[in-house]
């Protein structure tokens, strides 16, 4: 029997299928999640206890390095994989030190669209659209990229815990394509969970694999194969919680945090 769906829920929303937005929602504390999301996150759980304050030390990266390119003079965001609307928005973080700042969120899945549209109804300076990375040229063509940026200058592009859900090649020549598109001076920003071997993480991706989407952990290397043509920032290929760390983090250990981040400019 199909779950209820609620009013808000787009009708292209498979409901009976955990999601990983919607699972990741779910982990943040949101209410964007339906009952095989919540189902499906109760097992990672069980499998990965921290996997909720994972979670929260990746948004709290995502503010680190979006502060960042704000010190930098990066006043155009555009932020692919955005996920279901949460606390610390990108739109948020820039608006408190430059309410100029311009905007654009691109999700594939149809429930973060619908909260993101909500959550920017009357916002001149950001806007969403329902896009697949991979679709690099579509998506820079797009009518919110066209109206909100101006790729001629400087911008950062966010790609944070979405590569690992492209598995293979496919995902180096669409960044490619995007670095191309890149001003001189623009950032590059990702995270993304690692290879690693431990019993938890080949628990947790098989979890994915059978019930949602399949994962797929990299290693140092791979990752910073994405920045090809980029000069890394300091301090390079990291584990999350030591990527310009603040003293206001949660303290996670940093390789407990199974994630790798980095920051790449364009020269
Ligand atoms: C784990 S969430 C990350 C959300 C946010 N970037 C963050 O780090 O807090 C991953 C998001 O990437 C989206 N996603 C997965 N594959 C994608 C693709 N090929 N193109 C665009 N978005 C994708 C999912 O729908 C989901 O909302």
């Amino acid at each position: 029997m199909s779950t209820e769906r609620p009013g808000w829920a787009p009708d292209d929303v498979d409901l009976d299928r955990p999601n990983a937005a919607r699972v990741y929602d779910y982990l943040l504390g949101g209410s964007a999640n339906f009952a095989k999301d919540r189902e499906f996150a109760g097992r990672l759980l069980e499998i990965a206890p921290d996997a909720a304050k994972l979670a929260r030390g990746n948004r709290a990266f995502l503010r680190r390095a979006v502060n960042y390119c704000l010190r930098h003079g990066i006043r155009q965001f555009l932020d692919i994989g955005s996920g279901i609307p949460t606390v610390g928005n990108v739109h948020e973080i820039t608006q408190r030190t430059e309410p100029s700042a311009r905007v654009v969120y691109v999700d594939v899945e149809p429930v973060a669209v619908a909260h993101t549209e909500l959550m920017l109804a009357g916002n001149e300076n950001a806007g969403v659209v329902r896009g697949e990375l991979l679709e690099a040229d579509e998506l820079l063509g797009s009518e919110p990229v066209r109206r909100l940026l101006n790729l001629d200058e400087p911008v950062a592009v966010l790609m944070v815990s979405v590569l690992h859900f492209l598995g293979g090649n496919e995902p180096y020549g669409a960044v490619a394509r995007y670095v191309d598109a890149m001003a001189s001076g623009s950032y590059l920003v990702i995270s993304h969970i690692a290879a690693e071997d431990s019993e938890e993480q080949s628990q947790a991706r098989n979890l994915y694999q059978k019930d949602a989407v399949p994962i797929v952990g990299r290693t140092r290397a791979e990752l910073a194969g994405f920045f090809a043509g980029m000069e890394l920032v300091e301090p390079g290929v990291v584990w999350t919680p030591e990527w310009h760390p603040e003293a206001s983090d949660v303290v996670v250990e940093p390789q407990l945090s199974r994630g790798l981040v980095a920051v790449g400019r364009k020269p």
